[in-house]
């Protein structure tokens, strides 16, 4: 039974948590406490005896929220990280409170349905073929590697080899296609389906980062065997998008399996002023995204999608006795498309976000962010001595200071340091680099002006004045 300090409890989380985020208007976007003042303030003995479940938050909000960076703040630009509207952080709270196992339908009716209602959204909304499956997975990373399950398995089928009996060991080869700026998670997934990196061949990029599909066509015209090629729409750095029609006519005339990493700029589809920059995504044989970038989710929340359902599950699906598996044409069992097998209800938050914003709000989130990209890249790109280095096509820009690796490197150092807005560095063909991402439902122009005051203010007192000035 709950009593009335159980309830209390919630309550007053719920509170610091409102007070928390109201706070992210002002408070420093980064974490003020080093890492051994967290430990000292976190670590301790395996507790003996229990301890009240009031003092435990209080103190746990006491000794861990110095250490928290306010990557809700709308001044945060670091990574790709979206923040998190408050009607998804709701219903992540209510996907917590029912604490489905979203592996079954039998496990919580309500998540399995609000997955299939999702995805005939995402469908419509990213413009992808009707009929794909999807997996709800943690990130776009296992997005990868569910998408890239099904891709090996569907190319060895193609060649009469049953991986899930026959597993790799044994198997016809699989050349694996990949361009020279794809993501690191692409060779990570690999890696865990058993691809090492001599096996994985980069094809060559342009100076934004873009595959040339003429490259990817002379290396796959040796193509005698099962072939993967991996594109991507939005890259990491640039936010650059591989031309994906003359792509997939490449991969077609080779009966090759396309996938796309499209973590974040797969949301360009979205929006009908961005759109052209995915042109030709819906021919690919699978796809990979993040909710918890730019659709504004909070983490952890990745999708894969495929053409090729049948491929899907048998790379995915796994039956047991005592598991009470509804029958595959009644219900989408999910264990049916992920790899997890117990996991977390994730549906809810993108139900919730999507519902919340409709089509119109979703284009408007991507294209919002992408003015204040191209805000920023202004500003900064004015001041003496800052260059940006990217065509800001999409929410991603480089700039460099001084045209000096360490200035650059300072610049970021001293902006992360100051806590006004909060950005990383990057090495963009061989050229230190300031990245800025903007993919939060927030930022205004105001943090934008705020922002660019502070990283100005940083490149002055990191080069002497010298040669950086607004
Ligand atoms: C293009 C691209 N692909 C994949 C990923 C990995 O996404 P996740 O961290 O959600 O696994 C990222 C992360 O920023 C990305 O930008």
């Amino acid at each position: 039974m709950r009593d009335m300090a159980d309830e209390g409890l919630l309550r007053f989380t719920a509170e610091y948590a409102a007070q928390y985020l109201s706070s992210l208007e002002e408070r420093p976007v980064a974490a003020p406490a080093t890492i051994e003042e967290l430990r000292k303030a976190l670590a301790g003995p395996l507790p003996e005896e229990p301890t009240g479940p009031e003092q435990v938050i209080a103190e746990l909000i006491a000794a861990a929220e110095p250490g928290v960076v306010a990557t809700g703040s709308g001044r945060y630009f670091g990574f790709v990280i979206g923040g998190a509207m408050p009607v998804s952080l709701a219903a992540d709270w209510l996907t917590s409170t029912w604490d489905q196992n979203a592996g079954l339908v039998a496990g919580g009716p309500s998540a399995a349905v609000v997955e299939e209602v999702c995805l005939e959204w995402l469908i419509e909304l990213l413009g992808l073929p009707e009929g794909v499956s999807a997996g709800f997975v943690t990130g776009c990373q296992m997005a990868h590697v569910t998408a890239l399950a099904a891709a090996r398995h569907h190319v060895l089928a193609a060649v009469g080899w049953d991986l899930a009996r026959g597993g790799l060991q044994g198997a016809p080869r699989i050349r694996v296609l990949v361009g020279a700026e794809r993501h690191i998670t692409v060779d990570r997934a690999f890696r865990f389906l058993g691809f090492g990196s001599d096996q994985i061949e980069a094809v060559a990029a342009d100076e934004q980062g873009r595959m040339s599909p003429d490259a990817l066509r002379e290396a796959l015209a040796s193509a005698d065997r099962p072939t993967i090629v991996c594109a991507q729409a939005g890259d990491v750095n640039t936010g650059s998008f591989d031309p994906l029609d003359a792509i997939a006519d490449a991969v077609e005339e080779k009966g090759a399996w396309l996938h796309v990493d499209g973590a974040f700029g797969l949301w360009a589809a979205a929006s009908p002023r961005f759109r052209h920059l995915v042109n030709g995504s819906s021919r690919a044989d699978s796809w990979a995204t993040d909710a918890h970038k730019w659709l504004n989710v909070p983490y952890d929340s990745g999708i894969a999608f495929c053409r090729h359902p049948d491929s899907h599950r048998a790379a995915m699906s796994v039956r047991a006795s005592y598991l009470e598996q509804a029958d595959p044409d009644a219900a989408r069992e999910q264990l049916d498309w992920n790899p997890e097998f117990s996991r977390r209800a994730r549906g809810f938050p993108i139900y919730a976000a999507i519902r919340s914003l409709g089509r119109q709000g979703i284009a408007a989130l991507v294209e919002r962010c992408c003015e204040r990209a191209r805000l920023l890249a202004e500003l900064l790109g004015a001041a003496e001595g800052v260059e940006v280095l990217n065509d800001v096509v999409l929410n991603q820009v480089l700039v460099r200071f001084g045209d000096d690796d360490g200035a650059t490197q300072e610049v970021v150092r001293r902006v992360q340091d100051d806590g006004t807005c909060w950005l990383s560095g990057t090495v963009w063909q061989g050229r230190a680099a300031m990245r800025i991402s903007v993919s939060n439902w927030q930022t205004s122009e105001e943090d934008v002006e705020r922002s660019v005051v502070a990283i100005l203010d940083a490149a002055a007192a990191a080069v002497a004045g010298a040669s950086v000035r607004a």
